[in-house]
């Protein structure tokens, strides 16, 4: 390894970037940390899509520069940063060239010597088609961008390209070929291509020529997702097309790339500053039930949380782009935590009940602690409580009717406490199908992710630039981070309409 340490404020100085995704929870972080740390950087691409009416400056000014966590950054950014160092084109990942205009190439070209393509669609089932835009069309044509651009690509991607596992996934098995239930290097089943076309055939299949799906269309596309996904051992139709997009890349010759891979990605540590979450889609759901004192539990104690926190994440893509322009990046990079420092969902769950009950003198009687189990007893419990549920309703229906019959006072309060019941009874069919889906990474595999290339490239940066991008796993206290970061964060920016269906008390 080279003795001299790598400039990432003199690479930055020298290279123009391209950016997709960033208006995303990680995009967003990663941009904080450059206008923060590094605004002397020569130039910035940034490629946005409209949606629904909205324009992609419109987006970038609401959604990016006046987030909450970029609005502290960018108050004290030189604002010509902002105007002459920053330029927003409008595009779709998913479209041909980025649907970049032919000038628009023209003008990148000898220009832009890096692409980071951070734009994914984060749904863990959705109707195939979707997933395919964003995470298989999109990677292949950012590829085709850069290899046009002659630039190389950070592609971000997941540890949970894996799919099933038990024990530590290493970051040196052979990306191109790969799917879980491979029987070893010779078994040459998979081809990433083959599969792609044979997807895009079905797709087109069951669409038809209809602009917008149905949702009788929208389910099959679903339903086609996850059996296709499970069939090749990915977990679910997310982590299947991000294989997938992986493995177009790296078949692609004579393209220059490295793809880091994070594992669960949640609240800052630190940057921009302690606790700034947003989406609510992989553990907020799990925070929230947890936040809201459920207390049977279908996890395994001896699986750990492979959670990263997102400002660790922003910085590591950053030294991945920066590592591979200097020529020193490995192909890829798991950002993850439990090879070094592992925090098991049992505590977790503990930790978050114990803050739950903890000053709340009844609470602590009725809730006397966290209960594991596996997901059939889980399972089973559930159905005699939603049937203890039914005929509860059905009692006060009973009894509700007879008031009305003989003009009895109190009809309207069992119609209200009836209601209550199905809304309850609803809520918990919600939960129950939460953790259903999260039932792969609870409870039927195992993941421990090795991390060694992203701490080697760290080394390689001066001190004072590793602080201003950490990548310190082993220094995280996890119950301060639970209890404070993740779960004051979550109910400061995540909790609302999209977690309340989570929030009953049991
Ligand atoms: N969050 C996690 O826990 C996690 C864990 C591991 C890996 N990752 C990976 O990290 C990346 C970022 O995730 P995130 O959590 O920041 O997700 P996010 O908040 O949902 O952001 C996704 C970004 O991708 C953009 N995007 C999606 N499809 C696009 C398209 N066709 N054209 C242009 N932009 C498109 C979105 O733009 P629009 O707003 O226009 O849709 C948005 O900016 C993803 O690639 C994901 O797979 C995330």
């Amino acid at each position: 390894m080279p003795s001299t340490r790598i400039s990432v404020a003199d690479t930055l100085r020298d290279h123009e970037v391209l950016i997709t995704g960033a208006n995303g929870f990680v995009g967003k972080v990663v941009l904080a940390l450059l206008l923060d740390h590094f605004s002397d950087f020569k130039h910035l691409h940034i490629l946005m899509r409209g949606k629904r009416g909205v324009s992609p400056r419109e987006r970038f000014e609401k959604d990016v520069l006046s987030a909450p966590c970029l609005k502290p950054v960018v108050a004290r950014t030189d604002p010509a940063v902002l105007t002459d160092k920053i330029t927003l084109h409008t595009g779709d990942v998913s479209a041909p060239n980025c649907g970049f205009s032919d000038e628009t190439i023209a003008m990148m070209k000898g220009r832009v010597s890096l692409i980071v393509n951070i734009a994914g669609l984060v749904e863990f089932t959705p109707p195939v088609d979707e997933s395919f835009r964003s995470n298989v069309d999109g990677a292949e044509s950012v590829l085709s961008v850069a290899k046009t651009l002659d630039a190389g690509l950070v592609h971000v991607s997941t540890c949970f390209v894996c799919g099933e596992s038990e024990g530590l996934v290493e970051e040196d098995e052979p990306i191109v070929g790969y799917y879980p239930r491979r029987k070893g290097q010779s078994d040459n089943a998979f081809r990433a291509r083959d599969e792609v076309d044979y997807m895009r055939a079905r797709i087109r299949e069951i669409r038809g020529t209809a602009m917008t799906p149905d949702k009788e269309t929208k389910q099959k596309l679903t339903d086609l997702g996850v059996q296709r996904a499970k069939q090749w051992g990915w977990v679910n139709t997310y982590t299947y097309t991000k294989s997938l997009g992986e493995q177009l890349i790296a078949s692609e010759p004579g393209l220059r790339y490295t793809i880091v891979r994070p594992a669960i990605v949640e609240a800052a540590l630190e940057l921009p500053f302690p606790g700034w979450v947003e989406g609510g889609r992989t553990a907020a759901p799990l925070v929230m039930m947890a936040m809201q004192g459920l207390r049977h539990w279908p996890v395994r104690e001896d699986a750990p949380m492979e959670v990263v926190p997102v400002d660790q994440v922003a910085a590591a893509i950053i030294m991945a782009g920066v590592l591979l322009l200097n020529g020193e990046s490995a192909e890829v990079y798991q950002l993850a935590t439990a090879d070094r420092n592992p925090v098991y969902f049992g505590q977790i769950i503990r930790w978050i009940n114990h803050e739950y009950i903890k000053d709340n003198k009844k609470l602590r009687i009725f809730n006397p602690g966290v209960v594991v189990m596996s997901p059939e007893v889980a399972k089973s419990r559930g159905a005699m409580v939603s049937r203890k549920l039914a005929t509860i309703y059905e009692f006060l229906t009973d009894v509700r009717q007879f008031a009305q019959q003989k003009k009895l006072p109190g009809a309207k309060r069992l119609a209200k406490l009836g209601n209550n019941i199905r809304m309850i009874t609803r809520q918990l069919s919600i939960r129950e199908a939460a953790l259903e889906l999260y039932q792969p990474f609870l409870y039927d595999n195992r993941f421990i992710f090795e991390s060694e290339n992203i701490r080697a490239g760290h080394a390689r940066l001066s001190e004072d630039e590793q602080k201003k991008l950490p990548w310190w796993p082993e220094r995280i206290r996890w119950r301060q981070y639970w209890t404070v970061n993740e779960l004051r964060g979550i109910q400061k920016w995540v909790e609302g309409e999209s977690t309340k269906a989570y929030s009953f008390k049991l």
